[in-house]
């Protein structure tokens, strides 16, 4: 199970990716969270995407797709992967193609989850997660029993830096932007499948579920 998701910021890529992986045992390989750790980590990677990621900005083509060439050839990706947040940029599609056809493998589904873009700054505004098992929650949308701690850890929950009304706003204005040569790409290619993004987070899996029944 080769799988791309795809989605305009907070349409829910992460929320549906966890119950994925959970269900399909696929490694879930989110850029976006590659470039957390390694800021948190303080490395040069970390340093070279925190300057792009505070502003809202795309991380440039060649580092993102080294550090997804990187990724893929790992051997837990052998019984499939599922990509969240990338590609994010026609170049970074066509790299992805050299790449998987280097190890020998194709995409089955490349799902692209359908949100209006007027909600999404409600729902990345009042996201939180939490520091230790990393679940996602919204204040209203998705609202962990205690809003300060983690519902399955008791880990505390925060806000990514990212998360704030300005920056949001760019996010959203770059993703838009960039979203629909890449649409047309893969539409072109036979590999798209739309999910409506905007119903309950259950209803919106299920619907999932059941496209990706349809590779087993
Ligand atoms: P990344 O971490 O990938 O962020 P993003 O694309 O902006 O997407 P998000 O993680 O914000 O949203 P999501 O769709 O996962 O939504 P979620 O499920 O959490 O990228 C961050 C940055 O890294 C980029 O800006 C860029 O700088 C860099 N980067 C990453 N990849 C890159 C690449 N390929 N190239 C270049 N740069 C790259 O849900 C959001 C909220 O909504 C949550 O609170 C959730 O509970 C709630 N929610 C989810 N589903 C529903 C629902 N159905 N109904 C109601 N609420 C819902």
């Amino acid at each position: 199970m080769n799988l791309v998701l795809m989605g305009l910021p907070g349409a829910g890529k992460g929320t549906q990716a966890e119950k994925i992986v959970e269900k399909y045992g696929i490694p879930h390989i989110s850029t976006g969270d590659m470039f957390r750790a390694a800021m948190k980590d303080e490395t040069e990677l970390g340093l070279k995407a925190k300057s792009f990621m505070d502003k809202g900005e795309l991380v440039p083509d060649e580092v993102t797709i080294g550090i997804v060439r990187e990724r893929l050839s790992k051997d837990d990706c052998e019984k499939g992967f599922l990509l969240d947040g990338f590609p994010r940029t026609v170049p970074q599609a066509e790299a992805l193609e050299s790449i998987l056809s280097d190890l020998v493998k194709k995409l089955d589904y490349v799902i692209n989850v359908q949100v209006d873009q007027e909600i999404l700054m409600e729902r990345l505004t009042g996201r939180r997660i939490c520091k230790s098992c990393g679940a996602t929650y919204h204040l209203v949308f998705n609202p962990p029993a205690n809003s300060e701690t983690c519902d399955r850890c008791g880990g505390e929950l925060y806000q990514r830096a990212d998360d704030n009304e300005a920056t949001v706003k760019n996010r959203l204005d770059v993703n838009i932007k960039q979203s629909q040569p890449l649409l047309d790409f893969y539409e072109s290619k036979g590999y798209l499948k739309n999910i409506n993004g905007q119903q309950d987070i259950s209803k919106v899996f299920s619907d999932l579920d059941e496209l990706l029944s349809t590779l087993k």
